[in-house]
């Protein structure tokens, strides 16, 4: 990708689609934008898909009102089959909530109208300086297995990845990145996961979040709590690794498929090896499809055989699979998903952590969707 604007336009700017039906609004637009960057438009849903097919397009500012086509179903479609195009929702007061709802499908954020000049770029610039960041990810996962290869193929490859990372971020002065460089990995890891899919970090973000609810009511000590909402974060890193990563359940993928999804437990606990976490974390991370009954994988381990940590993600992320809007399937309410999970108890999941994940969630049952999607927004457990 081109790099994000500054004041000096270049020859290698970045393009951007605005979709507006109205005439008014769409030229402003273009009229703000084009000193900063190769501008294209379109007035409706066809034209604008019509011309992602055509050629590189690296941000969309949508409008939500389409004449052929509502602008949120047009974000699903963009986000389905041009994964690396960011897209900004511009929006009236009117139409707020479901331009909140466009960032669980997978818009980088949305503008309420009026807006200032100031706001829209800035905005743009930031976003775009995220997507040089994943796409730098992205091209480097598929093109360096070595994140999961041998133990020094994989330090190797960290060192690489991390390198271009942050050069990437000094480049466009990332702050929010930058000042994590000698601390720790979050925003590299947290990137990681988006870049795969957005979804991926979302649940992610989701899983840490259920599963740190539990920890406030179990006798962990602090650097367990740590542990876990790590290792729940990370606990399908493995899943960057997948040629086509899917967000359903592993046994509707077809066979293949489904062979190379159960090898993410260990895959993950293989590739954050080299990043020097508590081994809680990489026990998660290998352990989170275990049931108690032993009928999980990848190693079949049993009750009590099955490190703690583990059996408390292996109900988080269920939890969040049940509930979650997923494209293709309907999300259970919180009722339905706790009694579907109770079910469980005794085959799959520890039946007092069972319990008691019943109680925390009951609690906080009217809260809880909120605190959900605040917690996949937010990204990234606290270290
Ligand atoms: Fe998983």
């Amino acid at each position: 990708m081109s790099s994000p604007a500054t004041s000096e336009p270049t020859k290698t700017k970045p393009t951007v689609l605005v979709v507006d039906d109205e005439a008014g609004p769409r030229d402003a637009l273009k009229v703000i934008l084009r000193p900063f960057f190769n501008i294209r438009s379109a007035d409706n849903a066809k034209a604008a898909l019509e011309i992602l097919n055509e050629q590189p397009i690296d941000l969309i500012t949508l409008d939500q009102k389409l004449p052929d086509r509502q602008g949120m179903d047009l974000l699903q479609d963009i986000k389905h089959s041009h994964t690396d195009v960011e897209v900004i929702i511009i929006t009236g007061y009117g139409s707020l909530k479901s331009a909140m709802e466009g960032i669980r499908h997978g818009a980088a954020g949305y503008l309420l109208k009026p807006f200032n000049v100031t706001e829209l770029i800035t905005l743009i610039n930031q976003t775009l300086e995220k997507k040089q960041r994943l796409d730098f990810i992205r091209n480097f996962l598929r093109t360096t297995p070595d994140l999961w290869g041998s133990e020094q193929e994989s330090v190797h490859a960290w060192q690489a990845l991390k390198a271009g990372y942050f050069a990437i971020a000094k480049n466009t002065q990332s702050d929010a990145v930058l000042q994590h460089e000698n601390q720790d990995l979050l925003p590299l890891l947290s990137d990681l996961l988006e870049a795969k899919d957005r979804q991926l970090l979302n649940h992610s973000s989701r899983v840490s979040f259920y599963a740190t609810l539990m920890a406030n009511r179990l006798n962990l000590t602090i650097a367990e709590q740590k542990s876990l909402a790590m290792g729940a974060f990370l606990h399908d890193i493995g899943k960057t690794s997948l040629a086509s990563y899917r967000f359903s359940d592993d046994q509707s993928l077809p066979s293949g498929e489904a062979i190379s999804c159960k090898e993410h437990p260990d895959r993950g606990a293989h590739m954050i090896l080299p990043l020097g976490f508590p081994a809680e974390v990489g026990q998660i991370v290998s352990y989170h499809h275990e049931r108690w009954d032993g009928q999980g994988y990848p190693h079949g381990l049993q009750g009590d055989g099955i490190p703690l940590l583990a059996r408390i993600v292996s109900i988080a992320q269920t939890f969040d699979h049940l509930t979650a809007e997923t494209p293709g399937r309907s999300p259970l309410c919180v009722d339905d998903a706790i009694r579907r999970i109770s079910l469980q108890s005794h085959t799959h999941f520890d039946p007092m952590l069972t319990d008691l994940f019943t109680r925390v969630v009951n609690e906080c049952k009217a809260s809880l969707p909120a605190m959900a999607i605040a917690a996949a927004t937010t990204s990234v457990p606290e270290s």
